[in-house]
């Protein structure tokens, strides 16, 4: 009795394996399916799509080739100077964007513009990003963490601003490194703290009010001075022509003699 129960078992243990087998076979074929880029790291995410995640990998340029269902992109820590134009095009459903930790100095026009319908984070923190162009942005709308930056806060980033979305609470680490103009001390506070009370634009509009008044003045200067200059000159001349003009009256008075002492002869 006992080999039937043998082989019984034999059996069942090899359809399992079989079985097993089956299943990495189709995992793998699933995982060959996603083409994962090669610095990436794919995983499905929970709210449907994939997460892909290429963080600290040294990147300088973001990847070929990532998926068209991407979720959730994490791009931070690696080596990033720029964001080109249509950099993420082809990911209709990207959601979560982390350019975190990069080396970003600046986002081309248009950076982000395909994800309009789709993009709710965007994570800019700890770059060496001075001012912003909203052109980049496109019409995300997007909330924003753009922490840790060296803002250049002025004119510019005051427009900028209001045209975009923002994580509440990184606002208070939005600060400025340097200000336009210099004076007015922006330097080290919160962006958000000093764009209430102060206007960038206005400031800069005053300033170039108060060169336009100096050049003006400077004109004022010389046109009055080359006035008196000329009514100085010519007080001169009209001096020598009056003295030349009181000399005619002895001269018309003694020719007025003559003419009398004619009469009387
Ligand atoms: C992704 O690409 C595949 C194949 O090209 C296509 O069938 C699918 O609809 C695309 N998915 C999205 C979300 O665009
Ligand atoms: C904004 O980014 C900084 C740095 O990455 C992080 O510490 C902070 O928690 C972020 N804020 C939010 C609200 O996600
Ligand atoms: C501004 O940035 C420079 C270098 O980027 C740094 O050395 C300096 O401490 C920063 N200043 C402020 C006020 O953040």
């Amino acid at each position: 009795m006992a080999p039937p129960v043998v082989y019984l078992v034999f059996l069942s243990l090899t359809f399992m394996l079989l079985l097993h087998i089956l299943d990495v076979c189709m995992s793998e074929s699933h995982q060959t399916e996603i083409k994962c880029p090669e610095s990436c790291f794919c995983s499905e995410s929970v709210d449907g799509g994939l997460v892909v995640r290429c963080s600290d990998m040294n990147l300088i340029a973001v990847p070929h080739g990532l998926p068209n269902t991407t979720r959730h992109l994490y791009l931070d820590n690696n080596l990033l100077l720029t964001i080109p134009s249509d950099s993420f095009i082809g990911l209709p459903l990207l959601f979560k964007l982390d350019l975190s930790h990069n080396r970003l100095v600046h986002l081309e026009p248009g950076a982000v513009r395909d994800q309009a319908d789709s993009l709710s984070s965007l994570y800019l923190s700890f770059n060496l990003l001075e001012t912003l162009d909203p052109e980049a942005f496109g019409d995300v709308r997007a909330q924003n963490n753009l922490s840790h930056n060296p803002w250049l806060c002025d004119c510019r980033l005051q427009l900028a601003v209001p045209q975009l979305l923002f994580d509440p609470s990184s606002l208070a680490e939005v600060v400025c490194n340097t200000s336009e103009p210099e004076e007015l001390g922006a330097q080290g506070m919160p962006f958000i703290l000093v764009a209430i009370e102060l206007d960038f634009c206005t400031e800069l509009r005053s300033t170039t009010d108060v060169a336009m008044l100096i050049t003006m003045f400077g004109w004022f200067t010389m046109v009055i001075s080359y006035l008196v200059n000329y009514v100085r000159h010519n007080q001169e001349d009209a001096i020598h022509h009056l003295e030349y003009l009181k000399s005619l009256p002895n001269r018309q008075g003694r020719i007025e003699e003559s003419l009398t002492l004619t009469t009387w002869l």
